[in-house]
């Protein structure tokens, strides 16, 4: 049976007898209001190990005053449907107020381009945010892996730079996006969409993969990779245009003239309020 845990002491007491027993643990963080795409994490986490945890917390330290927090979905039991169907042993879901237990605090924070560029340069305090929340969980939980999903792609980056400098004893493993059957990434944000938005959205995974397309045919100039999305967006009226944005992997370094190496070229785009991100890797094989 999956065990539902609120409280930090009492996840810390499930945490040390799994230790004692010497279980190796799988971390999935999560917003909840989980999907197939948290799904596709939670069943990567409990296969690749003896425990798969998964965390439920509307983490309120990375939402900007204007985004939000308050509307966010809040499902607590399908999310424990969802995740005890894959697998999970426990779900953790905290309280802010167990999270955050008072004002005065400790921030985890990634300084450079790599919080600065993409959501860093409208959501200023996000990274913060997410850094210092994944940092705690990491410590309460211990696990010798924890999974993220590529979708947020600048995240990961952002949480593999914090892992490497803090020292984390821990793999972080990566798993790719998992779309709709007709391209749009899962994303909880999905269910604010009206239909007409919805059906505009997937102008983003569309014009992924035509650039993805033509970089396997030799295209290789960064302006013009970048032109051809921003011109298939626009064919979208409802599309407003947050950024389209090429940057080097994996400290989001500025781009050459012609790409090399390893480089993500990322969107932002609003339809009506809802703002989507999506991203595509361009890569030599
Ligand atoms: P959330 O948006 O709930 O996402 C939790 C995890 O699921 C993240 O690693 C995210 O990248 C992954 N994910 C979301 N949609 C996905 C998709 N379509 N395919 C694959 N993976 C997907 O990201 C957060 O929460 C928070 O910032 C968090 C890390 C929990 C810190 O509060």
């Amino acid at each position: 049976m999956m065990k539902v845990i609120k409280t930090i002491t009492a996840l810390q007491e499930e945490i040390k007898a799994y230790k004692q027993a010497n279980k190796t643990i799988g971390l999935v963080t999560t917003m909840g209001a989980l999907h197939e795409g948290h799904a596709s994490l939670i069943k990567a986490a409990s296969e690749e190990n003896d425990v798969a945890v998964v965390s439920v917390f509307v983490n309120p330290t990375q939402f900007g005053p204007t985004e939000d927090l308050d509307s966010y979905p809040r499902t607590l039991d399908a999310d424990c449907r969802l995740a005890e169907g894959m697998g999970a042993d426990v779900v953790f879901a905290p309280t802010p107020q167990e999270m955050y237990p008072s004002a005065d605090m400790t921030w985890v924070e990634v300084t450079g381009n790599i919080t600065k560029v993409l959501c860093g340069a409208t959501r200023p305090i996000h990274f913060r945010g997410v850094a210092t929340v994944v940092a705690k969980f990491f410590n309460l939980v211990q696990p010798d892996k924890a999974y993220f999903g590529q979708k947020d792609a600048q995240q990961v980056q952002v949480l593999q730079r914090m892992v490497r400098d803090l020292f984390f004893p821990l793999e972080l493993r990566v798993m790719p996006i998992i779309r709709e059957a007709d391209g749009l990434a899962k994303s909880s944000r999905n269910t604010y969409l009206s239909a007409a938005e919805r059906q505009s959205a997937l102008i983003l995974s569309q014009s992924l993969r035509a650039v993805q397309d033509s970089f396997a045919q030799g295209e290789r100039t960064t302006a013009k990779l970048l032109e051809q999305v921003t011109n298939q967006i626009k064919t979208e009226p409802m599309a407003v245009i947050d950024y389209v944005s090429l940057y080097q992997l994996p400290d989001l370094t500025e781009c050459p003239v012609q790409l090399s190496g390893r480089s993500l070229l990322a969107v932002a785009v609003k339809f009506g309020n809802t703002r989507l991100i999506d991203n595509v890797i361009l890569e030599d094989k």
